[in-house]
């Protein structure tokens, strides 16, 4: 009897001492939680972390995905196009048929997965301009979410590191504005490719202000063209989920992450002063698929991501009550801007035919699994070479001036939150990702995204079942204005490939013939994708509006016991990428909390 008790008390210190990561509730010791987070994506595994700081304080986290651990499609960089659509970390989301692209409806990938999003996005890291934060501000009539207020929390999150090569990077960031001791890994590119410098120095020379050298993007002014940073570390993907949940915080007694749990509701009780008081969340048990309620004793906190928590909040009768009733979804709350306002950059992609040698692009390893699994040993066993970068190291932000074309034909329409910030992205990349992958030819992508979007969409339900999928309506190009900018912003590409030092490296435009505007707008209807950079479906709004989801501190109007933290809450898209901004929503947020709990 000796052995066998042995082996129970090593297996018990085992479970003691290693992550509280689990595969089902039902290995979840703790009964009582002071927290309930609805999804381990980005924005809630920094509360998740946050919370826990305090050992006094419960935390458990429902995750609806696996464990990102050990899958190669999402911790190699470059291998981030191959972790969704359609994988097994993707939600598999389509949209909804969209007039605006000739009636396509088109993959909308969403990380379902340990981390969300930041376990499946391409990682570039940009926090958005100054003028779109002050914006964020005066519209909710919260000076914290200034870009003065908030660089406090980019500096949380961000832990500036060097890049895999280790090379002296002098001269392609501005170190003044970062942070060395956050908690998520930005560095620059780790195997910077021939083009990259190309673009840079063609760009710098061309004396084309649209196109001047920008040290640093994340600067608070992000025009001109400049090197992107990524969040990756030692040449491997930095998510929340790697850094948030890594095993230093996953191991704090006090946080219960459970995998493969998917809520379905929030349910609450009706106080005698009418307000509704939201303590309780029903998800379905990964294993065996059973229905379990679980109790916040103080607060749930809602980081489901810009499709899924409006979802919820309907599936739990918060939300415009004549459209629940509709669907046989018993109305609790009416809050019509729930799901309303979805706002979402989307993208159009070119390529050329370019003069470069084999191992100058990426074009023989997406066709040659040989060449592929080279660099895979190499990544393996050193953390080097071609695999640890994302898609594309160097970008172009582009703003049209007054008398361009497009605010000749829209005059006083600008989307933009100021002067000093970018209309389009311009996004070059080094060869062909995306199948069909030509056969021979080596070629230059760029892809062109519209940063401040006219149109606004929703997400609404489709049938009374929460698990069934919500429709998802980003409505793009309802509003002509936003054909018409992403059409300049594909003329601006189209422009920069002439500049000196980059004219003799292209050959021709490999899938965009277009040269009319009237053709280059159907090229864009039939092949523009999504950015996957969607937000304000949940958005916020200043105290007592009559319009918006959530207050300035991000707890949901007209009831108690919800705080949404994610990507939702942003009233607009910040004009870059979304996972910066996420990030650092949910640190304030954790403040928030914290503050009000005085904990
Ligand atoms: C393919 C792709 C590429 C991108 N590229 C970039 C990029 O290069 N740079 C950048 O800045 N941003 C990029 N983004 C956007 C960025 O990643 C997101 O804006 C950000 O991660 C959103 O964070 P979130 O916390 O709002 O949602 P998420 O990170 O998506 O988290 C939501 C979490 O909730 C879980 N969940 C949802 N519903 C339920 C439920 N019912 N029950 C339990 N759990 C649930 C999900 O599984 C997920 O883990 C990209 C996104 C995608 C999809
Ligand atoms: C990784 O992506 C490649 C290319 O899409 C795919 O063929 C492969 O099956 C993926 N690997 C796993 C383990 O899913
Ligand atoms: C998405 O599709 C893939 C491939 O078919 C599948 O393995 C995965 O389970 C799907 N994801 C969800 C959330 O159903
Ligand atoms: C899109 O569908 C609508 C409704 O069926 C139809 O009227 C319209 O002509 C279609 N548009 C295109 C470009 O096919
Ligand atoms: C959408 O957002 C705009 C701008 O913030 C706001 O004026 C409007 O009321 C919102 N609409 C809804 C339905 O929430
Ligand atoms: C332009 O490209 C499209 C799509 O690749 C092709 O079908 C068409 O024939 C081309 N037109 C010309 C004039 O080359």
């Amino acid at each position: 009897m000796y052995f066998p008790l042995f082996i129970t008390t090593v297996l018990a210190l085992i479970r003691a001492s290693t992550a509280e990561i689990v595969e089902s509730f039902h290995d979840v010791h703790a009964k009582d939680f002071d927290f309930v987070i609805i999804g381990g994506g980005t924005a809630g595994n920094v509360v998740a972390n946050r919370l826990t700081e305090n050992p006094g304080i419960r935390v458990l986290v429902l995750e609806a995905g696996g464990s990102p651990d050990g899958v190669l499609n999402i911790s190699v960089p470059l291998f981030c196009t191959r972790a969704t659509p359609l994988t097994p970390e993707d939600w598999n989301f389509t949209t909804t048929v969209q007039p605006g692209l000739n009636n396509r409806s088109i993959a909308f990938p969403r990380g379902h997965v340990l981390g969300g999003s930041s376990s499946v996005n391409f990682m570039a890291y940009t926090r958005g301009t100054s003028e779109d934060w002050d914006r964020y501000a005066r519209t909710t009539g919260d000076s914290g979410w200034s870009w003065n207020n908030m660089q406090k929390y980019f500096r949380r999150n961000e832990k500036w590191m060097v890049p895999a090569d280790h090379r002296n990077t002098a001269g392609e960031f501005n170190p003044a504005v970062h942070s060395f001791t956050g908690i998520n890994s930005v560095s620059l590119a780790g195997f910077p490719w021939p083009v990259d410098s190309k673009i840079v120095e063609a760009t710098r020379q061309s004396k084309d202000e649209e196109f001047h050298f920008n040290l640093d993007y994340n600067s608070g002014k992000n025009l001109g063209v400049g090197f992107v940073q990524s969040t990756i570390k030692d040449g491997a993907r930095s998510s929340s989920a790697t850094s948030y949940m890594a095993p230093q915080f996953s191991n704090r007694k006090n946080l219960h992450v459970v995998l493969h749990a998917q809520v379905a509701r929030i349910l609450g009780t009706s106080k005698n002063k009418g307000q509704t008081s939201f303590d309780t969340v029903e998800f379905t048990d990964g294993v065996g698929g059973s229905t379990i309620r679980v109790q916040a004793k103080r607060e749930i906190i809602l980081s489901a991501g810009t499709i899924q928590s409006p979802h919820i909040l309907m599936n739990s009768g918060i939300g415009d009550e004549n459209a629940l009733k509709e669907l046989g979804v018993k109305a609790v709350h009416h809050l019509p801007s729930v799901g309303q306002n979805l706002s979402d950059h989307n993208i159009i992609t070119s390529f050329w035919s370019v003069n470069a040698k084999d191992s100058e692009t990426y074009d023989l390893m997406e066709r040659d699994a040989a060449v592929a699994n080279e660099f895979i040993n190499q990544w393996e066993k050193t953390r080097t070479g071609p695999l640890v970068d994302g898609i594309f190291n160097t970008v172009a932000f582009v703003r049209f001036p007054p008398d361009s074309d497009i605010f000749k034909q829209f005059p006083n329409h600008d989307p933009s939150p100021g002067p000093n910030t970018a209309h389009v992205e311009l996004i070059p990349m080094n060869g062909i990702l995306r199948p069909p992958i030509p056969t021979s030819g080596h070629y230059l992508t760029i892809s062109v995204a519209l940063l401040q979007p006219s149109s606004r969409g929703a997400i609404t339900l489709r049938s009374n079942n929460p698990f069934d999928p919500p429709l998802i309506n980003p409505n793009y190009f309802s509003n002509d204005f936003d054909i018409v900018l992403l059409r300049e912003g594909v003329k601006a590409a189209r422009k920069m490939i002439t500049f000196p030092g980059l004219d003799d490296y292209i050959i021709a435009p490999f899938n965009n013939n277009a040269t009319t505007d009237a053709e280059i707008e159907q090229f864009i209807r039939n092949g523009v994708a999504t950015f996957s950079h969607p937000v304000s479906t949940c958005a916020m709004s200043p105290r007592g509006a009559d319009h918006g989801v959530v207050d300035p501190d991000l707890r949901v109007k007209g009831v108690d016991g919800i705080r949404v933290v994610d990507a939702s809450v942003l009233p607009f898209t910040p004009s870059g990428h979304t996972q910066a901004p996420t990030y650092a929503v949910a640190e304030r947020a954790s403040d928030l909390i914290k503050s009000q709990w005085r904990i």
